[in-house]
């Protein structure tokens, strides 16, 4: 009798082994032998569950176990031999396991599929690394909170359209990414209660005619429940688009702040400096010290959204049930979570070595009438109309342009000129710490909120 081994086809339906170049095309061992734990893992349960239901004996049991123990040594120790003959991650092993326990081994595959296998296989892995990442956000976080306590009283100009705005505490602008990543911890969490679901025992499509039981399978792999149509849990990979589509908008929260250091650190700005091991020098202009770091963060954001859309575009108008196709989903899932988890640990040893230049911010917001809004405010809580008070202060800001000087340099003759409401506790008003302290709500930038939120961040990531 001839094998599917020897013969490298599928059974004796096909007249002729697949062509090598076909071989080549359709095999994803190259990639998916990174499941092999999880795949493991997930026949272990399986095998145990046959048994109990009396669908193996308790000795192909033992002969599976003893053989998964050894491949999965074999795979740690890096001697597992995989083979592109074998097509994927599942056969390779499914093979060696027969190797090593005879026909033990092949009984491990009744009453399943390779279809809800790898749908496991997947979910195992992503489940995994979803808790992995969220230790990196939380690290990450910590990072920005520990930089903020540092600078709740160092004032920077904040900007709207790139143009100076209104000054602000440097914690506070830090903070705002502490937030960004809150949302992103809560999405990935989200989508982990979609991800922990059991897909094994939708067999090839529509169920198996064993008299299996699943939610032993899902209780044994710490599922939260299993997936209840057979034909979705073969099928559908909106878990991995989910979770992609939180990993890009991790990757896009993190371009922003890449953006920001980027100009920070230009001595335009000269805001800050990033510590000599995240940069680069250029081969040919000696005095050059690059952002290399932040820079690629920002470039990996268009691979990972990339992936996204691949994903998405993977499963748009697939029919029911599994198809070939979602072979594709590992690589771009792979990929983002390797983008991903590089990409947080690198961003929180940064963020750790962030040199802040004060007086470099501190010039900056004196320089682009930050505090306009506050003379305004001033003379709205005298009485004039939000629009008339504005109205006079963009008439004060012009003549301060034409005198080259701050708002605060003009003389109370001259302010008064703009209206005859200006007196002399004006000055207080239009210093940078002033305009600070008067935004004194939560939400707001007074130093004082803003201690009072590095204390709410602080207790969250200790919860
Ligand atoms: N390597 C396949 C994948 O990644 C496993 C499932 C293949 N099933 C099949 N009937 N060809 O999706």
């Amino acid at each position: 009798m001839t094998t599917m081994q020897d013969k490298h086809t599928w059974s004796g339906r096909f007249s002729e082994p697949v062509a090598e170049l076909v071989k080549r095309y359709t095999a994803s061992v190259e990639f998916d032998k990174r499941l092999a734990l999880f795949d493991i893992q997930g026949s272990l349960a399986h095998a145990q569950m046959l048994a109990a239901c009396d669908i193996i004996s308790t000795r192909d049991l033992d002969l599976i176990q003893h053989g998964m123990a050894e491949i999965k040594e074999e795979i740690v120790q890096g001697n597992f031999i995989w083979s592109l003959d074998l097509e994927d991650v599942h056969l390779n092993i499914e093979k060696r396991l027969t190797a090593l326990a005879g026909d033990a081994g092949k009984r491990l595959h009744t009453g399943r599929s390779r279809n809800d296998q790898v749908a496991t296989d997947v979910r195992l892995y992503l489940r995994q690394a979803i808790d992995d990442l969220l230790i990196l956000v939380q690290g990450l976080q910590a990072a920005l909170v520990d930089l903020a306590a540092r600078h709740t009283h160092t004032i920077m100009p904040g900007f709207t359209h790139l143009q100076v705005a209104q000054p602000v505490s440097f914690a506070h602008h830090l903070l705002a990414y502490f937030e960004m990543l809150k949302r992103d911890a809560e999405r990935l969490t989200d989508a982990r209660r979609r991800v922990n679901r059991l897909p094994l025992g939708a067999a090839a499509l529509a169920g198996t005619s064993y008299p299996i039981k699943r939610e032993m399978v899902a209780e044994l792999l710490d599922f939260e429940g299993i997936c209840e149509n057979s034909l979705d849990a073969v099928s559908d990979r909106d878990f991995a688009i989910e979770f992609t589509a939180a990993a890009a908008l991790i990757m896009t929260h993190l371009s922003r702040l890449s953006e920001e250091l980027i100009l920070w650190m230009s001595p335009r700005f000269g805001f800050i400096d990033i510590a000599d091991r995240f940069c680069t020098g250029s081969s040919i202009m000696p005095q050059k010290k690059n952002p290399d770091v932040p820079e690629l963060v920002r470039g990996k954001t268009g691979r990972v959204t990339g992936h996204l859309m691949a994903l998405l575009t993977l499963m748009k108008s697939q029919p029911l049930a599994y198809n070939k196709d979602n072979q594709e989903d590992k690589e771009p899932l792979f990929d983002t979570v390797d983008t991903l988890t590089q990409t947080l640990r690198i961003y929180a040893d940064m963020i750790g070595g962030i040199t802040v230049k004060p007086e470099a911010m501190r010039s900056a917001a004196l320089q682009g009438y930050a505090t306009a809004t506050d003379l305004a405010d001033y003379l709205v809580k005298k009485g004039v109309p939000f629009r008339d008070a504005h109205e006079a202060v963009a008439l004060a800001v012009r003549h301060a342009e034409q005198r080259h000087c701050d708002l605060a340099d003009l003389a109370l003759e001259e302010l008064k000129r703009f209206s005859p409401l200006v007196e002399q506790d004006i000055y207080a008003v239009l210093t940078l710490e002033g305009s600070l302290a008067a935004r004194n709500h939560t939400g707001g930038t007074a130093p004082q909120q803003v201690k009072a939120a590095i204390e709410r961040a602080r207790s969250y990531l200790s919860r």
